[in-house]
């Protein structure tokens, strides 16, 4: 899980770089796509995958998703990005059967006022449920930190999506909820694996799934930002297994 974790996490390391005004998320896809296969030797899990019966399988290697769009946005040749978008790239990789998953937050350009404040308060989101994360707390401590943040700001938490344990399956149990009350679900044991991962809306909670069946938008259409960690419960606290080297403070 180690591995996979830091393998994922080079990957929105590697793509950083190439994000800019022209760029069409298909580029990035592919980009990313080749890096995974042909420099990391991993497996990209979103290429095929499929989790409800019935649902088309996903066709990209990654998730690109532009301002309004909350989470799953395909990668198009024709979604070319502008400046003043923001958008989060979520990357999962299989190494030797081990799942690494995570995304981030990249600006293209210079972002607007409101978009810097979404995008921040939601990694601290994130963070601050990553500090509840140690034996004995309760899966509950982790959404209520994230929905007191989030709304404290006067955003909205999305509840169809949630975090996930993670291991040699994608998704796997438990749900790890982005909001609800202290002392409440699960305990945690160390050896844990799983994922945080809160969208939050500028706007409204409220979502809406497009004809393709993957992209989720919010109804309201404004911005919704996501930042995602795979972690593990340790003997005193969490290791973030996708940790990036500009991540110093996290440990
Ligand atoms: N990486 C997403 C998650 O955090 C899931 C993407 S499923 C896909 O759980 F099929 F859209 F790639
Ligand atoms: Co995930
Ligand atoms: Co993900």
């Amino acid at each position: 899980m180690r591995i996979a974790g830091r393998l994922a996490a080079s990957v929105l390391e590697m793509i950083g770089e190439h994000i800019r005004p022209g760029v069409t998320t298909e580029e990035l896809n592919r980009r990313c796509h080749d890096y995974i296969v042909d420099d990391i030797d991993c497996v990209p899990a979103p290429l095929n995958y499929s989790n409800m019966p019935g649902q088309p399988p996903f066709p990209k290697s990654i998730c690109t998703s532009v301002n309004h769009v909350v989470c799953h946005g395909i990668p198009s040749d024709r979604k070319r990005l502008r400046n003043g978008d923001m958008l989060n790239i979520d990357v999962t990789v299989i190494k030797d059967g081990w799942h690494g998953d995570t995304s981030k937050m990249y600006f293209v350009g210079k972002p607007g006022v409101l978009a810097e404040r979404l995008v921040r308060v939601t990694q601290e989101c994130l963070y601050k449920g990553i500090e509840a994360v140690r034996p004995g707390a309760h899966l509950g401590d982790i959404g209520a930190v994230i929905q007191r943040h989030a709304e404290a700001h006067r955003f909205s938490v999305v509840r169809e999506f949630c975090g996930h344990g993670i291991g040699r399956t994608f998704h796997d149990a438990p749900q790890v909820l982005h909001y609800g009350r202290p002392g409440s679900g699960e305990v945690l044991v160390q050896g844990m694996t799983f994922t945080i991962e809160p969208m939050i809306n500028a706007g409204r909670r409220d979502v809406r799934l497009l004809p393709d069946a993957w992209t989720v938008v919010t109804k309201d259409h404004k911005l919704s930002a996501q930042w995602e960690h795979t972690i593990v419960v340790t003997s005193t606290g969490s290791e973030v297994l996708t940790r990036r080297a500009e991540e110093s403070t996290l440990h």
